[in-house]
């Protein structure tokens, strides 16, 4: 096994926007740290994989767990690397980070927990298991991280600014509602690339399945989820725009709502 070292994007990240996330969002900012992620499939990961994630996941893979039957959103399948949480543009794999981020931050709204009682190491070592479920990971390989601009700050004019984004250059209340609520017009008739029903996120909740960080969400609409009907805009904004976006969505909270 040969370990990856890791992280100098992340700590990276963590020295310069962090400090402007954590203005808004006050969420805690992530200390980068030494991390092997293993290049392949050990017995460490195996045996974590099997205790841990394959009730849902599946022996395979495929999403198709003992208790997956009745559940929705279903557990991913990851036999087509097709992931949601991504740095990396539409229709990239994901990077190793972006899993480990995933697997350690869990999925909000959904059954899928932050990992945080497996320990570290455990967590990197489950990486390669999934990546060997699919062959995609075999014949590609991710590419590089979207570029993530300075950001502006949230104030009356970059928010009225984002609204218009919303609401008239891009649209997107067609499926996420004008007041964010996930019920715009063609919101009833998403489905995922597996054939499941799929709401478009509700914002007002505010519990963001990718992270709640203006960074999360300007990625989420920037790379697009893959696998779901919710496109990229990779290439309609300006970086600008693209704060000025985030700020509005993340304004669409209901803080009243959050807590329910
Ligand atoms: C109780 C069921 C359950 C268990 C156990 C579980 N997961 Fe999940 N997992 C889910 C569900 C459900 C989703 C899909 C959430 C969504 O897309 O809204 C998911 C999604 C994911 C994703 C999606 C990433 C993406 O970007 O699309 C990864 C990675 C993942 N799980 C890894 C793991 C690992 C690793 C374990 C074991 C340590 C694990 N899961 C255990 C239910 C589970
Ligand atoms: C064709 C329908 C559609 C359009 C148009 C659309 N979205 Fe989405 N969006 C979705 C769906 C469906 C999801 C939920 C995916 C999931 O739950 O896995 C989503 C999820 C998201 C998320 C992720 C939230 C989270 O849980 O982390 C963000 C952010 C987002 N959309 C922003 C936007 C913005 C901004 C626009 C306009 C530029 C837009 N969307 C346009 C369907 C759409």
């Amino acid at each position: 096994m040969k370990p990856k070292a890791l992280l100098s994007k992340v700590g990276l990240w963590s020295a310069t926007a962090a400090a402007s996330a954590a203005l808004v969002i006050g969420i805690a900012p992530i200390t980068a740290k030494a991390l092997n992620i293993p290049t392949e499939v050990t017995e460490d990961g195996k045996n974590t994989y099997k205790k841990f994630c394959s009730a849902c996941h599946g022996e395979e893979g495929k999403g198709d767990g003992p208790v997956a039957r009745s559940m929705l959103p279903k557990p991913r399948d990851f036999t087509r690397g097709a992931y949601k949480f991504r740095t990396t543009p539409s229709g990239s794999l994901p990077t190793d980070e972006d899993i480990y981020r995933t697997i350690s931050y869990g999925v909000p709204n959904s059954t899928m927990i932050p990992w945080d009682i497996l320990t570290e190491q455990q967590r990197a070592s489950v990486i390669p298991v999934l990546k060997s479920f699919s062959e995609a990971f075999e014949v590609r390989k991710p590419e590089a991280p979207v570029a993530v601009g300075l950001e502006v700050r949230p104030t009356e004019k970059t928010v009225a600014e984002g609204k218009k984004i919303y609401e008239e250059k891009l649209e997107c209340w067609k499926c996420h509602g004008v007041e964010g609520r996930g019920d715009g017009p063609s919101a009833a008739e998403q489905e995922d690339d597996f054939g499941f029903p799929i709401k478009p996120f509700d914002f007002t909740t505010g519990k963001f399945k990718g992270g709640n960080s203006s960074r999360d969400v300007y990625l989420r609409f920037t790379t697009g989820l893959n696998g779901t009907p919710m496109p990229s805009f990779a290439k309609e904004l300006t970086d600008e725009q693209r704060w000025c976006l985030t700020h509005y969505v993340i304004s669409l909270i209901k803080p009243e709502e959050t807590s329910k």
